[in-house]
Formats: structure tokens, C-alpha cells, sequence
């Protein structure tokens, strides 16, 4: 599931980001079947090619979808509902903590968990794409994921059944 970005524009948008020691711990963090680095990189590029297209402050979304997700608990190891509820502040609170953010992009950050959470709500058109993008980007991950480990519990159980039919 790994994303390859050939996009000049965009890699050097975001390289600053990519290139920070503690977001790409993002990588070690399981999230949605794959690991939160992925997925983010994944609503940031799909924010980007949208706003772009749309004529609308693409940079913006390039950015903060990056970082919408900028934190490094994991969800087995602390309350998944308040993880889930406070993800958003946290994620904004590392994100200001090393990068220089704007008032749109903090609020596509802390709002990308509406309406699911409604604590802080989008303010901008791209507030509610990243928001989208992010919801689609989750189930499109849960999918490929859970189909691949299907394969592969359907491919080991053919193994077997093929081991068993000629031992
Ligand atoms: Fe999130
Ligand atoms: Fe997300």
C-alpha cells in the first residue's frame, strides 16, 4: 500500500515535513490496516490534487492533511474513544510545535474528526475536503487491508488442504 509521489510541486510543498525526525516516527504507528505516515500521506496527496483542481488553497491542504494526524500514541495501548476524541488537539499541538501553521491549517487539523467529533468545527471549504478524504482514505485502508490478509488466510488454508490431499 505504499504511495510513491511523483509530484514535484507537492514533495516540495511538504519535503520539510516529511524530512522532520519526529513525524516520520509516524511510520512505527499502526493505523487503519496500515501505518499513520501512509495514511497521511495519502488524504495530503488526495487534498492537494482536489484543492489544486478546485482552484482553492491546495498548499494549505497539502500541509495540514500531512499533519492531521501528528501524534505517536497508540491506539492498544491508551482509551481508543479518547484517543479518538483528542487526536485532533494533539495532532495541532505537535504540528505548532515544529512547523509554522496558519489559521486555516490549524483548523483543518483540529477539525478532520467532524462530525464525529464536533469540538472543533470546519471553518473552511477545505477544512471539510481534508475531513472527507480522511473518512474515505480510512475505509479504503480497512478494505485493502482486510483483503489482503484474507488472501492470505485463504491462500495458507489451500496450502494446507494441497499438503493434507498428498501426504
Ligand atoms: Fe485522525
Ligand atoms: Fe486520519
Amino acid at each position: 500500500m505504499k504511495i510513491v509521489i511523483d509530484d514535484y510541486e507537492y514533495n516540495y510543498l511538504v519535503e520539510d515535513i516529511l524530512k522532520n525526525r519526529k513525524f516520520k516516527k509516524l511510520e512505527d504507528c499502526p493505523h487503519h490496516k496500515t501505518n499513520r505516515l501512509e495514511h497521511s500521506k495519502r488524504v495530503s496527496l488526495n487534498a492537494y490534487k482536489i484543492c489544486k483542481k478546485l482552484n482553492l488553497d491546495y498548499v494549505s491542504a497539502a500541509r495540514a492533511g500531512l499533519l492531521h494526524d501528528f501524534f505517536t500514541n497508540n491506539y492498544k495501548e491508551e482509551k481508543a474513544g479518547k484517543l479518538m476524541k483528542e487526536h485532533p488537539i494533539i495532532a495541532s499541538y505537535n504540528s505548532k510545535k515544529y512547523f509554522k501553521l496558519n489559521q486555516k491549517e490549524l483548523n483543518i487539523i483540529e477539525s478532520h474528526m467532524f462530525p464525529l467529533n464536533v469540538k472543533v468545527k470546519p471553518k473552511y471549504i477545505e477544512s471539510y475536503i481534508v475531513s472527507t478524504i480522511d473518512k474515505i482514505a480510512c475505509v479504503y485502508e480497512k478494505i485493502v487491508g482486510y483483503s489482503s490478509e484474507l488472501n492470505f488466510k485463504l491462500g495458507e488454508k489451500t496450502i494446507y488442504l494441497f499438503l493434507l490431499m498428498f501426504s
